[in-house]
This record gives C-alpha cells, sequence and structure tokens, in this order.
C-alpha cells in the first residue's frame, strides 16, 4: 500500500472552530442545567424576576445543550469525519463557514429570544418563526456542504459512519420543517398550522425523532468514526453496521406516540407507538454491541487510555437508556413513569451518560489532531474529568429513578374511601433529597467541563500554527 501527501489539505479551520464552540456552549449549557437543578431546590433563585424564572431558563437549557453544545459537536465531528473518510476536503469553506456563523447566530438569538418569553411552546421546537426560518436555512446549507462532500469523495465506497451523519441531516430537516409550519402574526409570534390531537401528534412526531435522530444517529455516526479509531481496532461488523443502519432509521419514526399514552391520540395509535418501540430495543442494541466487540482485543487499553473510556462508557449508556425507553413505552409502565422524575432520569441516562459522554470523547480525540500536537496538554486532567462525568452522570440518574418511583407511586396511592392519600405538596417534599443529589451530580458533571476547557486551551495554545498546517494535509492511503 503506498501512502503519498495530496497538495491539498483538508477544511480544519471550520472544525476547530466547533471543537471548540462545542466547549464553550456544553459549559453554559450544563451551567445552566445546574442552575435551573438548584432552583428546584431552593426556589428562591428565580429571583422573582420574569427572565430568571425556572420556565424560561427550562427550553434555554434543552436549547443550548441539545443545539448548541450537542449540535456543535455533531457538526464539528461530521466534518472532520467526512473529510477523512472521503480523502477529499470540504465542497465549499464559504458554505462551511455560513454554517458556522449562520447556527451561532441561531443560537444567540436563542439566548436572547426565550428568557424574553418568546417562544412557540412546542418542545425542542420553540424558536419562533425567524429563527427556524434561519435554522432552516443552515441546515440546507449544512446538508449541500456534508452531500456534496461526499460526491466528491476520491474513496470508493462511502463509510457508515457518514450513512448514520446523512440520515441525521435529512431527517432533521424533514422534522424542523413539517413541525414548523405555522402562520405569524407578529414578529415574534406564531401559530401552528396543526390543530388539536394533529398538532401533538407532530409535534411528538418531531420531538421523538428528535432524539432518535438528532440525539442518537448522528451520535451514532460519531461512534462509528471514533470508537475504532481510538480503539484501533477496525469495526466489529461492517454488516452488522448496515443492518443496525437499516432497522433503526426505519423503526424510529414509528415510535412517537409513545410520549402521548393515555391522551386523545387514538388508542391505535399509541399501541403502534409502544410496538415499535419495543422492537427499537434490537437495532438499538445492535449498534451497541457493534461499539463494544470493536473493543476485543483492545480492553487493555482501557486502563490507560481515558479517551477511550469516555467512548465506551458512552456506549454503555446508549445501551442502558434504550432498554429503559423501550420499558418506559409499555403503557402500564408509562401510567407509573409519566410527569415524573424518572422521565428526566431517562433522558440525561441519554443525554449525559450517551450524547455527553461521547461527544466529550470525540472532541479530545480531535483537538490534538487539528492542532498538529501529540496528545492533550494533560492526560491527568482528561482521566479526572472522566470521572467526575461518570460519578455525575450516576448520582443524576439514581436519583431521579428513586424520585420518579417515589412520585408515581404517592400520586396513585388511594385511601378506601377514594381519596388520594397523599396531596401534591406531600409528593414535592419527598423529592426534595432526590432534587439536592442531582444537583450535586449535575455539578460534577458540569466542573468536569471546566477541566476539559482548560486542558483543550492549554492544548490549542502549545500549537505551532506550522505544525497545524501540516496536520491538514491530505494523507491519501492507497493508490488512486
Ligand atoms: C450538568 C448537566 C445537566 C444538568 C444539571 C441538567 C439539569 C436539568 C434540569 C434540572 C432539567 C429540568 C427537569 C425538570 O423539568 O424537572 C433538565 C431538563 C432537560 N435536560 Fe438537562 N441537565 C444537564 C445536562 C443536559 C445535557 C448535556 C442534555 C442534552 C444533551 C440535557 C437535556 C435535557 C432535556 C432534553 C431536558 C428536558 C427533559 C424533559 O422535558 O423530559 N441536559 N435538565
Ligand atoms: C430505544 C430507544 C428509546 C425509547 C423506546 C425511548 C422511549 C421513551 C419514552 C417511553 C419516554 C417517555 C415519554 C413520556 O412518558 O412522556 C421517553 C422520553 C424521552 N427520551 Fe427516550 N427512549 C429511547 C432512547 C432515548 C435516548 C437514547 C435518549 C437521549 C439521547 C432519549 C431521550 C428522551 C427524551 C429527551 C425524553 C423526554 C421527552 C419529553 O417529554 O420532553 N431517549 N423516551
Amino acid at each position: 500500500m503506498s501512502t503519498a501527501i495530496s497538495p491539498t489539505a483538508y477544511n480544519y479551520k471550520v472544525v476547530r472552530q466547533f471543537a471548540i464552540m462545542t466547549v464553550v456552549w456544553g459549559i453554559l449549557g450544563m451551567g445552566l442545567g445546574v442552575f435551573i437543578a438548584s432552583q428546584l431546590v431552593w426556589p428562591q433563585l428565580n429571583l422573582d424576576l420574569p427572565w430568571t424564572s425556572f420556565g424560561r431558563l427550562r427550553p434555554l437549557h434543552t436549547n443550548l445543550v441539545i443545539f448548541a453544545f450537542g449540535g456543535c459537536a455533531l457538526f464539528g465531528t461530521s466534518y472532520y469525519v467526512v473529510q477523512r473518510t472521503c480523502q477529499t476536503r470540504l465542497i465549499s469553506d464559504s458554505m462551511a463557514a455560513f454554517t458556522f456563523w449562520g447556527w451561532q447566530a441561531v443560537i444567540v438569538g436563542a439566548l436572547i429570544t426565550l428568557p424574553m418569553g418568546y417562544t412557540t411552546t412546542k418542545e425542542y421546537a420553540e424558536l419562533e418563526w425567524p429563527l427556524a426560518i434561519l435554522l432552516a436555512i443552515v441546515w440546507v446549507t449544512y446538508g449541500l456542504v456534508f452531500f456534496g462532500t461526499i460526491v466528491k469523495r476520491k474513496t470508493k465506497h462511502i463509510y457508515v459512519g457518514n450513512w448514520f451523519y446523512g440520515a441525521f441531516i435529512v431527517v432533521t430537516a424533514m422534522l424542523h420543517i413539517v413541525n414548523h409550519i405555522s402562520l405569524p402574526v407578529s414578529l415574534f409570534k406564531s401559530y401552528s398550522a396543526y390543530a388539536g390531537a394533529t398538532d401533538a401528534m407532530i409535534q411528538w412526531w418531531y420531538g421523538h425523532n428528535a432524539v432518535g435522530f438528532f440525539l442518537t444517529t448522528g451520535f451514532l455516526g460519531m461512534m462509528y468514526y471514533f470508537v475504532p479509531k481510538q480503539a484501533e481496532r477496525p469495526i466489529y461488523s461492517y454488516r452488522l453496521s448496515i443492518v443496525h443502519f437499516w432497522a433503526l432509521i426505519t423503526l424510529y419514526i414509528w415510535a412517537g406516540p409513545h410520549h402521548l399514552h393515555y391522551t386523545a391520540l387514538p388508542d391505535w395509535a399509541q399501541s403502534l407507538g409502544m410496538v415499535m418501540s419495543i422492537i427499537l430495543l434490537a437495532p438499538s442494541w445492535g449498534g451497541m454491541i457493534n461499539g463494544m466487540m470493536t473493543l476485543s482485543g483492545a480492553w487493555h487499553k482501557l486502563r490507560t487510555d481515558p479517551i477511550l473510556r469516555f467512548l465506551v462508557v458512552s456506549l454503555a449508556f446508549y445501551g442502558m437508556s434504550t432498554f429503559e425507553g423501550p420499558m418506559m413505552a409499555i403503557k402500564t409502565v408509562n401510567s407509573l413513569s409519566h410527569y415524573t422524575d424518572w422521565t428526566i432520569g431517562h433522558v440525561h441516562a441519554g443525554a449525559l451518560g450517551w450524547v455527553a459522554m461521547i461527544s466529550i470523547g470525540a472532541v479530545y480525540h480531535m483537538i490534538p489532531r487539528l492542532y498538529g500536537r501529540e496528545q492533550m496538554h494533560s492526560v491527568g486532567l482528561i482521566n479526572a474529568h472522566f470521572w467526575l462525568a461518570t460519578i455525575g452522570t450516576v448520582l443524576y440518574i439514581a436519583s431521579m429513578w428513586v424520585n420518579g418511583i417515589t412520585q408515581g407511586l404517592m400520586w396513585r396511592a388511594i385511601n378506601d374511601d377514594g381519596t388520594l392519600t397523599y396531596s401534591f405538596v406531600e409528593a414535592l417534599q419527598a423529592s426534595h433529597p432526590g432534587y439536592i443529589v442531582r444537583a450535586l451530580g449535575g455539578a460534577f458533571f458540569a466542573s468536569g467541563m471546566l477541566l476539559m476547557a482548560y486542558n483543550v486551551f492549554r492544548t490549542v495554545r502549545a500549537a505551532n500554527p506550522v505544525q497545524a498546517e501540516e496536520a491538514a494535509k491530505i494523507v491519501v492511503v492507497g493508490a488512486h
């Protein structure tokens, strides 16, 4: 096999920008998570101001962690992976730069409008129509850059990680555009084009697939590149990855109604959502096993490599949350879990354990390579970060399980004469210790991000521009 350095270079500038902003938005979004978690412990922290109240800051938290932190991680890694696996530069530097600045503009728009109370009220789709349109334009440009780069690839086949990123880009565009169809009545107010149960169905078709395609399929693309790379092993089964891909994208799209059990949605739709969610366990675990088994023969590396540990533990949490999800989709289980902190625990098992951990691992993998360094400034700090993140996630989800089941059981307890055994406030009082533990777990996780910021800063500062330029050169492996 021959190796040659081609005259052209990868566009690492945009990847670096997104990688750095992943850390910045991660700190802000998670810091805000700790703040709203503390508001649930000490309500005085609402400060009696409308724009600092829990109701306004909660959607800001979800927008910052999902779209700002998770979004930047997805943009950055997908641009990195598509270039390296296609052995070619992004098709357009200016379009790529537009996606970076456009995406940051959407997030800054969210930072301003959400605390002011401008919202569509649709969860994870809160941004009012001017920002939603900007987001759609940025997203379509992203699709053009990504697929355009695939078209001009120098390799014969399309690596499976790109299939996952590609599906995530296409489906997110479809979900965002369909769910946002609305009638504007002023600059910051619009009404949904759908009404009643149809509106709810469209919203949770969007909401669930935001989880399925934004928080899962995109991150699986990340998994298929960074786990084999960091473990220095080929993916366990390429065939399984293809079955995994088709099964996952075929099934996810049907599972949305499990968010609407026992509502005005027709019963058959609820049951369909339940059945599809249970079947979804199979492809989810297929992917998890494929990632885990990639470590066959490389398990010993976990002892010394904290980046690999981030990636593997993220897969363990992915497996856990995709077992829990199908269970919660069963109507009888959902009658206990719905509206309780159990859902919040499930969300963060996926969000902290899976999404954040895999992103953190991927960013640690990329940063030295993007700046032409051998490794991160301090491996010890990555290790400390790993433990803060793992302990923080466990504290968060364990406390929410206890709270969720306590709340569910207290709300449904009935006396012999048919009256409720407990008032709502009693269930809230019983939840208080859990809220303290959750805030502590969140603080652990967020402080790990501060260590990461310092480590990234030191690595980037030590970088030499000539080496960084050298690192971006395209090395073509094999004769083409
Ligand atoms: C330090 C880390 C974090 C803390 C302390 C935290 C805290 C919180 C709190 C207190 C809530 C509101 C819960 C409620 O309404 O009862 C929440 C909601 C939420 N958070 Fe986080 N969070 C963190 C990180 C993340 C990350 C990294 C993500 C995503 C990648 C995320 C996604 C969400 C989502 C989707 C919800 C809404 C859940 C629902 O409506 O069921 N969070 N978070
Ligand atoms: C096979 C996979 C999964 C299934 C079947 C599933 C199922 C469920 C169910 C039944 C609920 C509760 C709905 C309710 O009672 O309101 C839920 C909520 C949620 N799940 Fe999952 N889940 C899965 C994986 C994941 C993963 C991996 C993540 C995160 C990365 C995640 C994020 C969420 C979020 C954010 C919510 C809260 C939505 C809301 O009410 O705001 N899920 N999921």
